[in-house]
């Protein structure tokens, strides 16, 4: 996948957003987590996790298959003890005072653990209860979230009668029921259709802007491109990198393309100038014009357009091909994301 943008209106793409240090809703210090099952060797599921996920944020977690992303998610929720490190979640130790952190955390588990004797109502309506919410509060926010997450047909349905879709719904209504400030996705959208995905997305984003901090897991690239603030990429249990879609995308050796359509005349003039700039990777002459191969994204843009002016040739059309995040996964690990 390429994002594909025109640049004639070039503008450096560095929105970044505030610092998280400044209001941290989660922070994990050298985090692990090793698992020693009854029979075979100790597994190393995390190993020295530094996070910071500043409130307000979407932060995604991407990795393979047995990354440990569901390991990470599980210890936040105090489902799993961390084997060492801290977690602090609104400045509440998971360990020290798991009843108060849970209290702020709302998870959508991977694998569903939905009762399967009780209906979607009382499944909604019970979690609230059990959290403390007064009945006519625990109603309310029943109906409101069956309602806004389309459910409220199936109020008197039991989880096995719904879709894969609708099981997801109802995972994220539970997470929410409590009013959660952190909520935690744990791929939340895996199994269904991309319609119903996109969706997801919407309602993300609205939570977001209500005030809930989301931090999720996922093997979707494309989904943690597209929605995510920050993205930190894991594997085998350690974080090779946690930034912005668009500065991780910067850290790939001349991953970016700028295409450049101009006069035939002078493209050997321009390209020789072009080839001069710091940042500027290979120069291939083209039918129309130039590609160039840069560092840096499109901070580069502005100096390759000058350098060409500068050599005499008439420029037409310029376009800047950033590189996907799915290049950044391979960069860091050496593999594609999907094997
Ligand atoms: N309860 C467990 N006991 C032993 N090993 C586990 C357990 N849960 C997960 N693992 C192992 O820990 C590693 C990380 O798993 P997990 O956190 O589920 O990764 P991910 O969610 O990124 O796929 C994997 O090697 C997995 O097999
Ligand atoms: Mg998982």
């Amino acid at each position: 996948m390429t994002d594909t943008r025109d640049a004639t209106l070039a503008e450096p793409a560095s929105s970044r957003p505030p610092d998280p240090e400044s209001d941290p809703i989660l922070v994990l210090e050298d985090v692990r987590k090793t698992y020693t099952p009854p029979i075979g060797p100790p597994v190393e599921a995390v190993r020295g996790v530094d996070l910071v996920v500043g409130r307000g944020e979407i932060f995604g977690l991407v990795g393979p298959n047995g990354a440990g992303k569901t390991t990470t998610i599980s210890m936040i929720t105090t489902r799993h003890e961390p084997t060492s490190g801290t977690i602090r979640v609104d400045g509440v130790d998971v360990v020290g005072d798991p009843a108060n952190a849970k209290r702020h955390v709302g998870v959508a588990p991977q694998m569903p653990n939905l009762d399967h004797s009780l209906t979607v109502w009382e499944i909604l309506y019970l979690h609230g209860r059990y959290f403390g919410l007064t009945r006519r509060d625990a109603v309310e926010r029943t109906r409101s979230l069956l309602d806004r997450f389309m459910l409220a047909e199936k109020s008197a349905t039991r989880p096995i009668d719904l879709s894969g879709g609708m099981v997801r719904r109802l995972l994220l209504c539970r997470a929410l029921v409590h009013r959660p400030t952190l909520l935690l996705l744990d791929e939340a959208t895996v199994g269904i259709d991309p319609q119903t995905r996109r969706a997801m997305w919407d309602e993300i984003e609205r939570l977001r802007q209500e005030g809930t901090t989301v931090l999720l897991t996922t093997h979707y690239i494309e989904e943690a491109d597209a929605l995510c603030d920050r993205v930190a990429i894991i594997d085998h249990g350690v974080l090779l990198a946690v930034d912005t879609p668009a500065e991780l995308k910067r850290m790939i050796p001349a991953g970016t393309r700028i295409e450049v359509v101009i006069d035939t005349d002078l493209r050997a003039d321009a390209g020789a100038a072009v080839a001069e700039l710091a940042d500027v990777g290979e120069v291939e002459t083209t039918e129309t014009g130039l590609r160039v191969w840069v560092t840096g994204g499109d901070k580069v843009v502005p100096e390759v357009v000058a350098a060409i002016v500068a050599s005499g040739a008439h420029l037409h059309h310029v376009s800047v091909h950033e590189p996907s995040l799915e290049d950044v996964f391979i960069h860091f690990t050496g593999r594609e994301l999907r094997e």
